[in-house]
């Protein structure tokens, strides 16, 4: 069945288009939503056949010289009959212009309609609607104004939309990654666990880090001034693992609500001597959120008042969490940070727990990584501790990272190394950016600097603006899950 746009019908019946929206709804109880919607032929000879019904009755009693019947009809309906009697249309063309939603104030309007802002102001108060210059207008007001100069506004919607997507461009990268993900599902590869240890405070995090690394990382006698950047990586048993040193509980969410989480594996200490307490509660909630799977690590067994039964009562009690020897499935090992008891059995446990997760990444092309760490240093400016995901970072490369930007002049490994490139969970400390990064935030490599810059400055603009208006809900990172 052929349909008919509102705006064609109304200049057909000789009414304006939010007049036979009116008389839609009042006679045929149909609600049509703007003047470019359509409607059935049916329903358009069901409005002739209504109109020519009236015209007759009128016609009739003209003849019969008496006054009219009183039928009982709507006022509007009075006025889309009054209009078709009394005010021919004026053959006045009808034009259309184009305009997008998001800029609609009167000026605007004006320009689009081609007039001057103060004749509408007039006009339109001589209609009884008192404007002001550069009001904002919504759609109908503006469609209304428009339809009055016999104008049919064509909102650009399509083009809105657009740029509505284009919002946020760490929400376009990260959706870039996600297809690259899907479309290369068999081309990637595994990569190393990346671990985080967390805890309550004094429980044995840094010794327990320190003790890992006096024990694993090797060649310590060459090149190696031993470099604090807040990552780093060791090799047990040929396999590589990625620690993170300072997790902080904030962190941990931020970067997952980023999109890209940095943690495969959470180490949970806990003291042996101090129990399960509310910091080990919250990085527990942390990780659980995370939903990464969580090691237990029963530390300071050697302590004379360490009492490992009591600390997995309540792990059961506290966390809800069963040990693997009391018939649950959380592996739970007791450790010695300070003598390095059990951290063998831990290191292995984390290789094995890595190998059922599948770990994978991208291993070719463009990197992506999250920033862990930044600082400014004196002598090589602004600094960034990054953990490569996906891909290899290269020296030369153009980055962003939110809304900093700049290219890999150094990357430098926790041992003290310069590296030319780094790959997927590589912990680096780089070199280059233009401004401090913000820790947590994802750098992605660019095709060249000007890009990287525009991106940045981009993002940089969005931030300012949402720092500025009110809340408007944007997509989240978080929202598009990815691995
Ligand atoms: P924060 O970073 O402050 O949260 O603490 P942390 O969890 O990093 O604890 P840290 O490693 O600094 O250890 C705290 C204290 O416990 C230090 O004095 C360590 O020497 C001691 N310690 C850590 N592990 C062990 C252990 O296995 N046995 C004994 N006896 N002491 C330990
Ligand atoms: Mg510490």
């Amino acid at each position: 069945m052929s349909k008919t746009r509102i705006y064609e019908v109304a200049k057909e019946l000789g009414m304006n288009s939010k007049e036979l929206m009116e008389f839609l709804e009042k006679e045929l109880n149909i609600s049509v939503k703007s003047h470019m919607s359509t409607i059935e032929e049916e329903t358009v000879q069901a409005i002739k056949d209504l109109i020519e019904e009236e015209r007759q009755a009128k016609k009739e009693v003209k003849k019969q010289k008496e006054p009219p019947k009183e039928k009982k009809k709507t006022p509007e309906k009075i006025k889309v009959k009054e209009k078709l009697e009394e005010e021919p249309v004026e053959e006045k063309p009808v034009r259309e212009v184009t305009i997008t939603t998001q800029e609609i104030t009167l000026d605007i309007l004006a320009k689009r309609l081609e007039l001057e802002q103060n004749d509408i102001i007039k006009d339109m108060f001589m209609k009884g609607i008192v404007l002001r210059p550069g009001q904002k207008l919504d759609k109908t007001m503006a469609e209304d104004i428009s339809m009055s100069y016999n104008v049919i506004l064509n909102f650009e919607i399509e083009k809105e939309e657009a740029e509505e997507k284009e919002e946020d461009v760490e929400v376009i990268l990260a959706k870039k990654w996600n297809d690259i993900y899907e479309k290369e599902k068999d081309k990637l590869a595994p990569r190393p666990p990346v671990v985080t240890i967390m805890g309550h405070v004094d429980h044995g995090k840094t010794t327990l880090l320190d003790k890992i690394r006096n024990t694993h990382v090797a060649d310590k006698e060459e090149g190696g001034i031993t470099q604090s950047i807040g990552a780093y990586q060791i090799e047990y048993n040929d396999q590589k693992i990625t620690f993170i040193d300072t997790p902080g509980h904030e962190a941990f969410t931020e970067m997952r609500a980023r999109g890209a989480q940095v943690t495969d594996i959470v180490v949970l200490i806990i003291a042996a001597d101090d129990g399960v307490m509310p910091q080990t509660i919250e990085a527990y909630n942390h990780a659980k959120s995370a939903n990464v799977p969580i090691i237990v690590a029963i530390n300071k067994i050697d302590k004379p008042n360490a009492n490992i039964e009591l600390t997995k009562q309540q792990m059961v009690s506290k966390l809800n969490l069963i040990p693997e020897d009391w018939g649950g499935n959380t592996i739970t090992i007791p450790i010695s940070a300070k003598t390095g008891k059990g951290i063998d059995e831990l290191l292995e446990m984390i290789i094995l727990v890595a190998e059922m997760q599948e770990i994978r990444c991208i291993p070719e092309g463009k990197a992506r990584a999250v920033i862990i760490e930044s600082r400014v240093d004196k002598a090589m400016g602004p600094l960034g501790t990054v953990i490569v995901k996906d891909g290899i970072l290269k020296v030369g490369d153009d980055f962003i990272s939110g809304s900093t930007y700049g290219r890999v002049r150094r990357m430098i490994n926790d041992r003290g190394e310069s590296l030319k490139r780094a790959v997927p969970s590589t912990p680096v400390q780089v070199l280059g950016f233009n401004d401090v990064p913000n820790t947590h935030s994802i750098m992605y490599v660019v095709d060249s600097k000007e890009e990287a810059r525009a991106l940045a400055e981009k993002i940089k603009e969005k931030e300012e603006e949402k720092s500025k208006g009110p809340a408007k809900r944007h997509m989240r990172l978080e929202d598009i899950m990815q691995k």
